[in-house]
């Protein structure tokens, strides 16, 4: 399912808080609008946020303007206000920055902003639907045969194309190396029960949907022969921050000798960050946890925690799995150069 439609004067984003149970799209005018949609997480997952805000700044690059200055001004105001909407995942920095970029040329080149822009947001999506295609092949043919256990959301819904993680399992499916899969369902968010859930049951992936504290019964029973996850921010030395939980699996998977994948684009690399220690945490409405689908659970005036995101050390992750092939443990090396074969998926800049 496709989670974002550009319209050339809005974007229409479905609005993934609603799902399964409606399928409701929002249509989103400005980088305000979005910047709040993200921060709502009425679309998240860190390539589509990135590609979202790419998007964003296209809508902005659309107004009327006094002059190609107060243009460039305007969109790097814009492009801070998307940044600051959710912290964790570089996807939205890189997207956002690239655009920038691309804005400045333009204008040193007394080209037309609004054009570069609307193609760099383009290619940006496009580029990430290719990169899920090449990510689901280069995962599913080191992805040991049997079961797999996945966390949060990494498909369709999370990406521009069909997913990190989840496109791996998926091209596994379809290769009959995975044969069932485990969703534990990411508390508080739920983007497993509700959308990891929805994804498999549409693509008829056969899975068990269990609750996170679950994962480390069923590995430690010999059920499970991999774990795939996604990233939404890898340090120069791999460590990687993913959604709330996935460190736990990883010390689980090790301890179980069940080998851990992360599936990431290159975007989601952030070298400037030398360890996981030093990637900023999302912390969320502390309503998260204590409502269920609006419905208080929890004592009133009591202390709550919501940080949607921890970091999983580098030495319990067996392999990265990237567009440009896969990174293995020590990672300052081999992320190095991975990153530095400059492949061009696209035949355009990096
Ligand atoms: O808070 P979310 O739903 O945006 O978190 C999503 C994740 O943690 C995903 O695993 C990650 O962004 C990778 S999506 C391909």
């Amino acid at each position: 399912m496709t989670p974002l439609e550009w319209k050339e004067d809005r974007v229409l984003i479905l609005d993934q808080r609603k799902l399964p149970l409606a399928i409701q799209w929002v249509t989103v005018m400005s980088a305000d609008e979005m910047s709040l949609a993200i921060k709502n997480m009425v679309l998240r997952g860190a390539p589509l946020i990135g590609i979202a805000a790419a998007y964003a700044l296209a809508l902005e690059s659309g107004r009327e303007f006094s002059s190609p200055e107060k243009e460039l001004e305007h969109l790097i105001a814009a492009g801070d206000i998307l940044i600051k909407a959710r912290p964790t995942a570089v996807n939205l920095k890189w997207a956002v920055n690239r655009i920038l970029q691309k804005a400045l040329e333009a204008f040193q080149k007394n080209e037309d902003i609004k054009t570069k822009v609307v193609i760099e947001a383009q290619m940006i999506h496009e580029e990430d639907r290719v990169m899920c295609s090449t990510i689901a092949r280069h995962g599913s043919f080191i992805l040991p045969e049997g079961v797999v256990l996945t966390h949060c959301n990494t498909g369709s819904l999370a990406t521009g194309g069909e997913g990190t993680a989840y496109a791996v399992l998926k091209e596994g499916f379809r290769e009959k190396k995975v044969r069932h899969v485990f969703a534990c369902e990411a508390r508080p968010f739920l983007q497993g029960s509700r959308l990891t859930a929805f994804e498999l049951k549409e693509d008829n992936i056969p899975f068990t949907l269990i609750t996170d504290s679950m994962a480390g019964h069923f590995l430690s029973r010999g059920a499970i022969q991999s774990v795939l996850v996604g990233a939404d921010r890898i340090a120069a030395n791999g460590d990687t921050a993913n959604k709330i939980g996935t460190y736990s699996l990883a010390v689980l998977a090790y301890e179980n000798k069940v080998p851990f994948y992360v599936a990431a684009p290159t975007s989601s690399f952030d070298r400037t960050i030398g360890s996981g220690f030093d990637i900023p945490i999302e912390e969320r409405d502390p309503l998260e946890v204590l409502e269920i689908a609006g419905i208080r659970i929890a004592p009133e005036g009591i202390k709550v925690a919501n940080p949607a995101f921890d970091v999983t050390p580098a030495r319990f992750i067996r392999g990265i799995i990237t567009e440009k092939g896969v990174a293995e443990f020590p990672y300052e090396r081999s992320i190095g150069l991975l990153l530095e074969n400059n492949l061009n998926l696209l035949n355009c800049e990096p």
